[in-house]
Parts: C-alpha cells; sequence; structure tokens
C-alpha cells in the first residue's frame, strides 16, 4: 500500500516590515518541492497574527488556526534570523502559543545572520528539546555578507544547495519515524 506523504511546514521566524525571509522560505520550498517526497507548505507566522502569550482571552481565531496548522503537519523546517544574538521574539511567542502540538515532530534549521544565523539556530535547538521537537543535524547557515545583496536581496550561494537538500533528508526521515509515536 502506498504511504501517504508527510506534510511539513516552513515556518518563516520573521514578521518585520521588510523582512527577508520570506524570500528564503520561497528558495527552501523551490528545492524541497522538487523532491517529491512530502508536501512541504509556507507557514507564515505573520497571518495568524498570535497574541503576546497570556495578554489575550485565548480564544483568538488566529491562535486557534496557529494551533489547527501545526497539528497538520508532521514535521518544521524553521527560517531562523538572527536578532540580538537569538530568535526573534515573534518566534519566541508562536513556539510558546502552542504545546502538545509540537510533540515528536522533527524540524530543520536553515538560518541567516552575520555569522550564519548560528547563535539565534543553536538557541531554538534548546527551545526544541523542551518541546519534544527533533532537531536534525544538518544545518545551512547564510551569510548576510555573501548570500544576500544589500543585506536585502536572496542571491544564495550554490554550496548551500547539497545541505538543503541534506538537512530535507533528515527531517522527512525523521518525520517518518516520530509519527509512529504519535
Ligand atoms: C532587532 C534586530 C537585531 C539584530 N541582531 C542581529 C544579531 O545579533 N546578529 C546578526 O547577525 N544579525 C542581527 N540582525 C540583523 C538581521 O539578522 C537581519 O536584519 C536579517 O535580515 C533579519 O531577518 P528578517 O529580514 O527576516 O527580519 C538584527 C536585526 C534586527 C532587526
Amino acid at each position: 500500500m502506498a504511504q501517504e506523504k508527510l506534510n511539513i511546514g516552513i515556518i518563516l521566524g520573521s514578521t518585520r516590515q521588510g523582512r527577508v525571509s520570506p524570500q528564503v522560505g520561497e528558495w527552501v520550498k523551490g528545492i524541497a518541492d522538487k523532491r517529491g517526497d512530502a508536501n512541504y507548505e509556507i507557514v507564515d507566522i505573520s497571518e495568524y497574527k498570535l497574541p503576546f502569550l497570556g495578554e489575550g482571552s485565548g480564544e483568538e481565531p488566529g491562535l486557534q488556526a496557529w494551533n489547527q496548522k501545526l497539528a497538520s503537519v508532521d514535521g518544521f523546517v524553521f527560517i531562523v534570523q538572527e536578532y540580538n544574538h537569538s530568535i526573534t521574539g515573534a518566534l519566541k511567542n508562536a513556539l510558546d502559543s502552542a504545546r502538545d502540538v509540537w510533540y515528536n515532530k522533527a524540524a530543520g534549521i536553515v538560518s541567516y545572520g552575520s555569522t550564519g544565523g548560528a547563535r539565534a539556530a543553536e538557541h531554538l535547538r534548546g527551545i526544541c528539546g523542551e518541546l519534544k521537537i527533533a532537531d536534525v543535524r544538518t544545518h545551512p547557515t547564510l551569510s548576510l555578507f555573501t548570500d544576500f545583496e544589500n543585506f536585502s536581496e536572496f542571491k544564495p550561494a550554490e554550496l548551500h544547495l547539497q545541505n538543503v537538500n541534506t538537512m530535507l533528508d533528515e527531517v522527512v526521515s525523521w518525520s517518518g519515524a516520530l509519527k509512529t509515536l504519535r
């Protein structure tokens, strides 16, 4: 019997006006879609208008939609940008705004910043542990200096392609394995 394809959400971690994360997310999705091994979709935190945790009624449609979206996917690719050596407040709030729908799923990280967003990505790995998200090892790191023109136009170096595919190999295989636990 043919196995159903897994659903993988590519989560854009930034929400500010003028952000570059949609360019990076679309690039990852373009590579991913060519593989045909899973259903990949962009998940844009900004569309959910999430309240800061605890400040709303808890009944906001966006909050419910956010939880439903996370529940519908089997794994994640986080598009992570470095803000003050960590992840964005928007991504942290989005992580905090759900609980068990994160559990027992795999995630890859694609990060960017002046040092490839490495410090933000390492912070995210710590959070993943608490949310029972299995973050894979392979981690494409993009440089604001060499993979972007004027820090705004995304022009990724060719060498990242192999890394993105290896990361996706790991996300898909671990997502499949972890599905058996849910
Ligand atoms: C509030 C803020 C803090 C930042 N701090 C860092 C930093 O600590 N390290 C770094 O490499 N880049 C830092 N940057 C640069 C961002 O990584 C860069 O602007 C990137 O494009 C942000 O992603 P976005 O365009 O998707 O929002 C910072 C940017 C902002 C807006």
